[in-house]
């Protein structure tokens, strides 16, 4: 098919290669002219593993452009909008960039029936508002009515940083909502390859042992809205139900780790998702939970639960801080170093990263904070010169006469330190991720979470 894609982003661009190796003509469209320069030049504009990979393997199927005349839109298939939905203060989602998305593919479309999908995380109720864009500035701009020359189909996307091609590729739901059959067939078509699992693996991303065919859940366009922020929603309260069981176990003296793996045995409750931690950051999380508290609020009704998993979640941040000043007494003057500022490992990205804000306690109260992280740093340079962080390249220059360590993102790299050769002191391991029993006995003062 010929699909052509609004935003290269990381849903974007994952979803554009993707559908390029599966054999589909791609063009991926983004108003960053430096960014198509990059991509064209194949190179990815951001660290996600096998990307580059994928991108060579996908090269002949895949092209790039900031020109809407050069995207030839009449001519798609399908056309996917993928571009960004910041945050506005409210919490509600800005969705100046889908609007003018809608409104190019409005300007340019032809005769011939076109899909066009929201990818990007909308608010609930956005999919009849593209559509709604379209068919106006259709007639606005043709004089003609649209009627039947396009469908507005949601299909959210369920893709993890660090795994986002694995989790295209291999997903374990494709969900789709319309009330236009004929737009649902169309994209049955397109994902067809996934659902039946009957394309060729790539070398660099095997398929998962016993995976024969993906679910597919089609519906109505707005319960595939829902599903969306219903399912991140979750996802952050599982992560902040464990982190709050973690503050009881370690005021009762219990291994929070234990709990969950005893809950997690639960097959109603599974054990993913119940890792205690710093909590959650990225661009989804924090952002989705905000979102679905301000859709209700129009409507006159609270989330209580979805707020607790906020509050849960951004309280674990200040936790850190007052885990290390009861250790230290005072903070004012104090050499802290920060292992990782990513919001997880395998990216580099900083949106919400818990490094930001526990950086930025330790600094208001005084302490002097380092931090080393193996990709993101040139990302923290960059959009966070000021914020009174020593970036360092190497880690022992991050450790160098710490008074004290925080494990904030868990990289495999850290647990490959030479811990025997860093001078012993406290350590708050944010992820539970080091060996503690091995780190006491070498005089570290380990703090975990919930143990
Ligand atoms: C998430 C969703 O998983 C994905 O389906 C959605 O489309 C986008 O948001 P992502 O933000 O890339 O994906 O990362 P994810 O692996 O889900 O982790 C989110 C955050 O939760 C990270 O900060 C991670 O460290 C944290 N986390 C995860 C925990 O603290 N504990 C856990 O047990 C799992």
């Amino acid at each position: 098919m010929r699909v052509l894609i609004i935003g290269t982003g990381y849903v974007g661009l994952n979803t554009g290669v993707m559908l390029a190796y599966l054999g589909n003509e791609v063009t991926c469209i983004d108003v960053n002219a430096e960014k198509i320069k990059l991509l064209q030049a194949g190179i990815a504009p951001f660290y996600e593993p096998h990307l580059e990979e994928m991108f060579a393997l996908a090269k002949d199927k895949i092209s790039f452009t900031d020109n809407y005349e050069a995207a030839q839109i009449g001519e798609k298939d399908v056309i996917f909008i993928a571009v960004g939905t910041p945050s506005l203060p409210d919490g509600s989602a800005n969705l100046e960039y889908v609007r003018q998305a809608a409104e190019s593919i409005a300007e340019k479309l032809s005769d011939k029936f076109t899909v066009v999908v929201n990818k990007s995380t909308v608010p609930i109720g956005s999919g009849n508002w593209v559509g709604a864009i379209i068919k106006t500035h259709y007639e606005k701009t043709h004089g003609k009515k649209a009627n039947g020359l396009f469908a507005v189909v949601s299909n959210p996307e369920f893709l993890k940083q660090g795994a986002a091609l694995h989790d295209s590729l291999y997903p374990d739901r494709v969900v789709i909502g319309s009330e236009n059959e004929h737009g649902l067939d169309v994209l049955r078509e397109l994902f067809g390859p996934v659902l039946r699992q009957d394309f060729e693996a790539p070398a660099c991303l095997p398929r998962p042992e016993g995976l024969k065919e993906v679910p597919l859940l089609a519906c109505d366009l707005t319960s595939a809205e829902v599903i969306k922020y219903a399912a991140n929603a979750f996802l952050a309260l599982k992560i902040s139900y464990i982190n709050e069981i973690a503050r009881l176990t370690a005021k009762v003296g219990a291994d929070a780790q234990m709990v969950a793996k005893g809950i997690g045995l639960d097959n109603r409750i599974g054990p993913r998702f119940l890792n205690p931690g710093i909590g959650w950051g990225g661009s989804c999380f924090g952002k989705d939970t905000a979102a679905l508290v301000a859709t209700a609020r129009e409507y006159q009704l609270e989330m209580p639960i979805v707020q607790a998993a906020r509050d849960v979640n951004y309280g674990q941040r200040s936790w850190v801080v007052d885990a290390l000043q009861e250790q230290l007494k005072i903070l004012k003057g104090r050499r802290v170093a920060l292992l990782g500022f990513s919001f997880k490992p395998e990216t580099d990205d900083l949106r919400d990263a818990p490094s930001l804000d526990i950086a930025r306690l330790l600094i208001q109260r005084g302490a002097i904070v380092r931090a080393h992280d193996p990709i993101a740093l040139d990302n923290a340079r960059r959009q966070y010169p000021d914020m009174g962080v020593t970036y360092c390249q190497e880690v022992e220059d991050a450790l160098d006469e710490a008074e004290a360590i925080v494990l904030v993102t868990e990289w495999p790299y850290y647990r490959t330190l030479n811990w025997s050769k860093i001078p012993p002191v406290v350590l708050v391991d944010g992820r539970n991720y080091l060996d503690d029993k091995a780190l006491r006995a070498l005089g570290f003062t380990v703090i975990g979470v919930g143990r």
